[in-house]
C-alpha cells in the first residue's frame, strides 16, 4: 500500500525544535514544506534540516518568520509547535483557526482562559490538539502502565512525579543563548513545567475519562539557586548579579481527584542536582518507584518481599508495553531513550487519517492548566484552588476514545497481535 502523507509546518527552530523536526521527518510519510522562526537563522536551520533529511525528495521548502503568513499562505494539513511555553497556545489556535490538526510542545498554561480558548477552538474547528507529552511514551511509564491495567497495583491511592531539573546555566542565559526559560523564572512563581509525570500520571488515573482533578494546593520555597549560580559563574559585575528572582527553587503542588487519588509534583530547575522525574504510582497491591533513577517495584504475589525493594530492571520485560516490545525489535531511534520518536509518531498516525490522538484538547488543556492555577495558589499562601472541568461534564461519559497501538487509555494487545 503507498504511503499516505501528511504535510505539516514547523514554528520554532532552536535546540529542541531542531532535534525534533529531524526526528518528525523520519517517521513516514511527514513532508515539511514549511518552516518558522522568529530568527531568521534559526528559520533557515529548519530548511536545512528538511533538506538533508533522509525522506527529503527535492520539494519546496519555504522558511518564514511570521506564523500568520506561513498559515495563510502554504498548504499544510498539520502543525508542530516548538516554540516558548507563552507561545504555545497563541500559534496552536491560529493552526486550528486555520483548519490544521497542532501537536504543541509541553509547558504550561498562563492562564486558565487560554486552556478554554483551546478546548473552543478545537471543538468549534473539529481539528485537534495534541500536547507532545513525550514522557507518557517511555519505556518504564509504558511499562507501569500495562501493569496498573492489568490490576497489579491493585486499586491506586497516590502517585508522585517532578521535573528536577538542573537548569541553572539555561535559565540564566537566556538572554545570550535567546532561549526563553529566564523570563518565567524572573516574573512567575509556581509550578512551571508540570506535564512531564503529569501526563502518564493522568492516564494513569484515568483523568478526563471517568475521574478529573478538583483541586490543588502548591507551595515554594525561597529562591536561592540562580543567585548562587550568577555569583560563582557571572561575577558581581553581571547584570543579574543579586536579582530577585520570582520563582521558587522547589514548588511543591499536590492534586486531588474526584476519585480520591492523590498527587505530587515537584518543580526544581534552580538547584545543583541529577536529572530524574521521581515517579511514583503506589497502589493497595504495590508500588513502582523511580526516585533519583533507581528504579523499584514491590507488587504482592510478584516481587520476593513487601518490604525491600526489587530492581524494576528485574522485572520490567515480563510487563513490557507491547508498544515497547515491538519498538525494541524495529530498533529504537535516539532522542530522549526513544520516547520522542514514538510521541511523533502517535502524533502523525492520527494526523494523517485526521482521527482523535491519544492526548486530546482536554488532557492538553488540564495538564497545562496546573501552571497557572499552582501560581494563584502560591500567591495565596498556598490556598486550595479549584481545577477547572474542561470536558464540561462528559468526563463521566465521553465518546469512546480511538484504540490503536498508540492508544493511552487501555493497552490495545489485539493490534500488536495483528501486526506479527
Ligand atoms: N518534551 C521534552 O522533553 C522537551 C525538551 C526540551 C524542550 N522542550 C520544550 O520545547 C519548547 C522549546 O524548547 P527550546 O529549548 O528549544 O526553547 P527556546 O526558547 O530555545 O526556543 C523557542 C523558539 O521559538 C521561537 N519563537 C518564539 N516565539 C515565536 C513566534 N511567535 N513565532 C516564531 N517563533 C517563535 C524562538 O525564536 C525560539 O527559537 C519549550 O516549550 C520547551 O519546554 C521539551
Amino acid at each position: 500500500m503507498e504511503q499516505k502523507k501528511v504535510r505539516i509546518g514547523a514554528v520554532g527552530i532552536s535546540g529542541r525544535g531542531s532535534g525534533m523536526l529531524e526526528l518528525l521527518l523520519a517517521v513516514p510519510g511527514v513532508v515539511c514544506p514549511a518552516v518558522c522562526d522568529k530568527y531568521e537563522d534559526r528559520a533557515l536551520r529548519g530548511v536545512e534540516i528538511v533538506k538533508e533529511s533522509e525522506s527529503y525528495d527535492g520539494y519546496e521548502v519555504n522558511s518564514y518568520l511570521d506564523y500568520n503568513e506561513m498559515l495563510e499562505k502554504e498548504k499544510l494539513d498539520a502543525l508542530v509547535v516548538f516554540t516558548t511555553w507563552i507561545t504555545h497556545s497563541k500559534i496552536a489556535i491560529a493552526g486550528m483557526n486555520a483548519g490544521l490538526n497542532v501537536a504543541m510542545e509541553v509547558g504550561g498554561a498562563a492562564s486558565v482562559e487560554e486552556c478554554w480558548e483551546l478546548v473552543r477552538t478545537s471543538e468549534r474547528t473539529g481539528k485537534f490538539c495534541m500536547l507532545l507529552e513525550n514522557c507518557c511514551y517511555d519505556r518504564n511509564e509504558m511499562a507501569v502502565f500495562n501493569m496498573v491495567k492489568r490490576g497489579l497495583f491493585g486499586e491506586i491511592i497516590h502517585c508522585e512525579g517532578g521535573y528536577r531539573h538542573d537548569l541553572r546555566d539555561e535559565i540564566v542565559l537566556g538572554r545570550e543563548n535567546r532561549h526563553g526559560r529566564l523570563f518565567n523564572f524572573q516574573n512567575r512563581n509556581g509550578e512551571l513545567y508540570p506535564t512531564h509525570q503529569l501526563g502518564p500520571i493522568s492516564k494513569v488515573l484515568g483523568i478526563n475519562r471517568g475521574n478529573r482533578y478538583v483541586s490543588l494546593v502548591s507551595v515554594a520555597s525561597k529562591s536561592k539557586g540562580l543567585n548562587e549560580w550568577i555569583k560563582n559563574n557571572k561575577g558581581e559585575d553581571y547584570d543579574l548579579y543579586g536579582y530577585d528572582f520570582a520563582c521558587g527553587d522547589v514548588v511543591t503542588t499536590i492534586l486531588k481527584t474526584a476519585h480520591g487519588e492523590t498527587v505530587t509534583l515537584t518543580h526544581d530547575c534552580c538547584l545543583p542536582r541529577p536529572y530524574t522525574r521521581n515517579y511514583l504510582v503506589q497502589g493497595t497491591r504495590g508500588i513502582f518507584s523511580d526516585i533519583d533513577d533507581a528504579a523499584s517495584a514491590v507488587i504482592e504475589g510478584v516481587t520476593e518481599s513487601t518490604h525491600e525493594w526489587t530492581k524494576f530492571s528485574e522485572i520490567i520485560e515480563k510487563y513490557e508495553h507491547p508498544l515497547w516490545g515491538k519498538y525494541q525489535k524495529a530498533g529504537v531511534k535516539a532522542g530522549h531513550g526513544g520516547m520522542d520518536y514514538l510521541v511523533l509518531s502517535a502524533f502523525v498516525e492520527a494526523a494523517i487519517d485526521n482521527v482523535k490522538p491519544p492526548i486530546d484538547v482536554y488532557d492538553t488543556a488540564t495538564w497545562m492548566a496546573i501552571t497557572c492555577l499552582s501560581e494563584q495558589s502560591v500567591a495565596m499562601g498556598g490556598l486550595p484552588v479549584p481545577v477547572p472541568d474542561f470536558t464540561n461534564g462528559m468526563w463521566i461519559d465521553r465518546e469512546p476514545y480511538r484504540r490503536g497501538v498508540y492508544c493511552l487509555e487501555e493497552v490495545c494487545e489485539d493490534f500488536f497481535e495483528e501486526e506479527k
